[in-house]
């Protein structure tokens, strides 16, 4: 039995390596989000932890899973062995980069992936709806067979003023002073993530949590999270964002 770091009604977090933790829990999520040190840096925290994707995979059947494309192309036989299965992938777009290197594009992006296992079929996969004011295309009748997407038969398309959510995602990152490093942001980022991965109230996981960045997206979506972080100063910077309640905070689905 591991000792919670910090605990409330929706979030939990535990301060170990994900390796160790993640056995002794008896836990079974409806989406991980996981932004594994991508083991690019010589920063003491940036090391790669082997064989993650197969150790997450005994916990959760949907991922989203953060990277720049070459860790994804140097570990793609890791995701493979652990029976995952690629659905698609969106781009996050940065204010500004990080890099210090001048042969070659500023880096402003980051790619992030979603992987399953099993049938498609039973995966949540809820793209999230954005506002649109372009021209209203209501009631526009259409009798159509698709070849590459299957039969699809005759249907009214009620305009209902949304479109799905693009697969760039904008969304400048918090930096603040003394915070983690590669803190992702909430709103625009990490929350239509969840959004689409996991029904409201499920169960978020986030196995290198960091500043706590996911577990306060789940909880501000209205699902529950379980965070590991290996850091403890990481850790006491998530437990004190997350014991500070956020006002608009009312579980919205
Ligand atoms: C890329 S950062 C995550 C940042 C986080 N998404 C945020 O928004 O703050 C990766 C984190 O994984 C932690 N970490 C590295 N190896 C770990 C392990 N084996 N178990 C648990 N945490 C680990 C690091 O300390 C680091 O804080």
């Amino acid at each position: 039995m591991i000792e919670p770091y910090y605990r409330d009604d929706t979030v939990t977090l535990y301060h170990g390596d994900a390796r160790e933790v993640l056995p002794a829990l008896s836990i079974t999520a409806h989406l991980a989000v996981v932004d594994p040190p991508y083991g690019e840096t010589s920063l003491d925290w940036d090391v790669w932890p082997d064989q993650w994707p197969a150790l997450i995979s005994e916990y959760t059947r949907s991922m989203w899973c953060f990277g720049s494309l070459r860790m994804f192309f140097d570990r793609h036989h890791e995701f493979a062995e652990g029976g995952w299965k690629m659905s698609h992938g969106v781009v996050w777009e940065k204010a500004n980069g990080s890099g210090f290197t001048t042969d070659r594009f500023r880096g402003v992006h980051e790619q992030v992936v979603h992987w399953y296992q099993g049938p498609w079929g039973q995966i949540h996969a809820d793209v999230p709806k954005v506002a649109y004011s372009g021209p209203n295309k209501s009631a526009r009748g259409k009798l159509s067979q698709t070849t590459h997407t299957g039969a699809i038969g005759a249907h009214t398309y009620t305009d209902d003023g949304t479109r799905m959510m693009r697969s760039v995602l904008y969304a400048p990152a918090p930096r603040r002073k003394g915070g983690h490093p590669t803190e992702k942001p909430v709103e625009g980022l990490l929350d239509p993530l969840i959004r689409y991965g996991c029904p409201a109230g499920g169960l978020v996981l986030d196995p290198f949590a960091g500043s706590g960045a996911t577990l306060d997206a789940a909880r501000l979506s209205g699902r529950r999270a379980i965070g590991i972080e290996g850091r403890e100063d990481y850790c006491e910077m998530a437990a004190t964002r997350l014991s500070v309640m956020p006002l608009d905070f009312g579980g919205a689905a």
